[in-house]
């Protein structure tokens, strides 16, 4: 990394006049409701653990106070914890009210809590798991689930495997009475070689039909909405390519720090968390093909086809497409923050990567010289995630003579912009040139805006649980998605190994806009990122 690179002038950040697009809306029809699907019991691995708390068990309860779970349902937890279903209740019923502070509701609390029911588990050993057929079937009775299962790892990964295997070895991904299903959480695999691992363990037991894994990125109503802005509109369409685009930008900002997932992020750092999942994602969104129909299979069968199409990032020039960096102390919304080093659970000589900016090139018809920057980072100024598409600037400006007076500097006009805004504010904007009013001839850019209001009835987790219990894996990952992803990052992540020690970390303060390296790999193709 080079650490001497000179200070690049601050990002473009003009502030073009908008105006609020009105939206046309028409009443909702009943197809476009929220599928309410068939009943079935929720065995959730790990069920004391953060993600059951901040998202799996509130999502559920939310779901079940809207009205979208059905009759028949139960979740069954197992963790380590010592404790019975009266303790988990108690602790599930803490998260809940945490997650929804002002429309908490004690008393469906008390009917959603009736449904919940907990075992302390050690998964290492299989007679936890010969005796969950036994433990299942009162509450299957119950509540009339018919024994249709979803088992969900929401475990550390090492513990993935066993879990799986001992499902199989149990009978439990059999689909003798009831459909059988496993929901199995990012990272999916650490490299190429343990990502086709994991995939075999899985597909071992479970089809690749019964296999739901997660990238909650997807069920982001804007990230869902791509392909129908995309192939639902004839204007975009024809101008999606390399002759109109000059390149696209993806950004995923954060401002929040590693918090306490030191253990995981120590080894993980932001490729791993971010950049092979979320970020891969929203750029095979954008950049794919349509699809023959709007299916899973055949969406996935497009996104897959971006993926291999993707050069592989030149090993011996590293650093002309990926730049890291890890955040030092700083301030963020005027509260001092420490350095990632500082964190608790961090190494203090670490060298995990919380920041990333990356090139690719898409090598296809369509995509063929257009640069795909993409970055990621915690701890930035902003949190932001967007999909920027830059328009190439226009042939020939005639109104450049004027924009021109005599010694002046040469003043260019920003080319075309679309931004996909994917949280938060989620919405689209198109900003334009329009004639400044009452000049001869002097152009302003403006935005055409469009903002979903706040008017979503599902967040990302309850979208995808619902999904999984209705079957739908269109938001969810193949295997070969997972292992073209890594295929992709797996050398790049080897090579980094390898020259760890030179990344000079920390290189960018908390509350920054990352490292100045980062503006370095848009400048010398003559670009800048967009403000944070
Ligand atoms: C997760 C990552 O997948 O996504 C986290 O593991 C990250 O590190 C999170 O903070 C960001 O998700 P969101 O929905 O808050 O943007």
């Amino acid at each position: 990394m080079n650490k001497e690179a000179p200070q690049p002038p601050k990002p473009v950040d003009r502030q073009p006049s908008g105006r609020r697009a009105e939206c046309i809306t028409a009443p909702r029809p009943d197809f476009c409701g929220i599928e309410r699907p068939g009943p079935c019991g929720i065995i959730i691995f790990g069920a004391c653990g953060d993600l059951s708390k901040r998202k799996l068990i509130p999502s559920l309860y939310h779901c079940f106070a809207a009205g979208h779970l059905p009759d028949g349902f139960f979740i069954f937890g197992s963790d380590r914890i010592q404790t019975g279903d009266a303790g988990f209740r108690g602790i599930m019923e803490e998260a809940a009210r945490a997650a929804f502070p002002e429309t908490f509701s004690p008393d469906l609390w008390l009917k959603f809590s009736e449904r919940l029911f907990y075992v302390c588990a050690d998964f290492n050993s299989p007679d936890f798991f010969a005796s969950l057929p036994a433990r299942l079937k009162p509450l299957e009775e119950k509540f009339g689930t018919r024994a249709n299962r979803i088992f969900y790892m929401a475990l550390p990964p090492a513990v993935y495997e066993t879990v799986i295997r001992r499902l199989g070895g149990a009978g439990l991904a059999s689909e003798e009475r009831g459909y059988s299903r496993v929901v199995v959480e990012k990272p999916f695999g650490f490299d190429t070689e343990s990502s086709r691992h994991l995939n075999g363990v899985i597909g071992a037991s479970f089809s690749e039909s019964r296999t739901f894994r997660m990238d909650h990125y997807l069920a982001k109503e804007n990230v869902q909405n791509i392909l129908m802005f995309r192939f639902a509109n004839s204007i975009f369409e024809p101008l999606w390519n390399r002759r109109y685009i000059d390149h696209v930008e993806i950004t995923i900002s954060e401002t929040l720090g590693v918090e306490h997932r030191a253990g995981y992020y120590e080894s993980a750092g932001v490729l791993r968390d971010m950049f092979q999942n979320h970020i891969l994602q929203l750029l095979s969104l954008t950049a794919m093909e349509p699809p023959a129909s709007f299916v899973s299979e055949r969406v996935r069968e497009e996104k897959a086809k971006v993926l291999r199409s993707i050069r592989p990032v030149p090993l011996d020039r590293l650093g002309g497409h990926v730049v890291l960096g890890q955040y030092g102390a700083g301030r963020i919304n005027g509260e001092d923050v420490v350095s990632y080093r500082d964190e608790p659970g961090v190494n203090r000589n670490s060298v995990a990567p919380t920041y990333a900016a990356m090139k690719l090139f898409i090598d296809n018809w369509r995509w063929s010289g257009v640069p795909f920057y993409m970055r990621s980072g915690k701890r930035l100024g902003k949190a932001k995630a967007e999909i920027a598409i830059r328009f190439r600037a226009v042939p020939h400006l005639m109104f450049s003579r004027i924009l021109e007076p005599a010694g002046q500097p040469h003043e260019k006009i920003d080319p075309n912009l679309l931004v996909l805004r994917v949280q938060p504010d989620e919405g689209i904007s198109l900003q334009f040139q329009t004639k400044m009013p009452d000049s001869r001839a002097c152009l302003q850019p403006v935005l055409m805006d469009f903002r979903y209001e706040k008017v979503f009835l599902l967040d990302a987790y309850e979208r995808v649980l619902l999904d999984c219990m209705t079957g739908d894996q269109m938001l969810f990952v193949s295997g070969e998605i997972e292992e073209l992803a890594w295929g992709l990052l797996s050398p790049v992540l080897e090579r980094l190994e390898a020259v760890k020690d030179s990344f000079g970390f920390p290189n960018y303060p908390a509350g920054s806009n990352g490292p100045v390296e980062a503006d370095e790999l848009m400048l010398k193709d003559g670009r800048q990122w967009r403000a944070l």
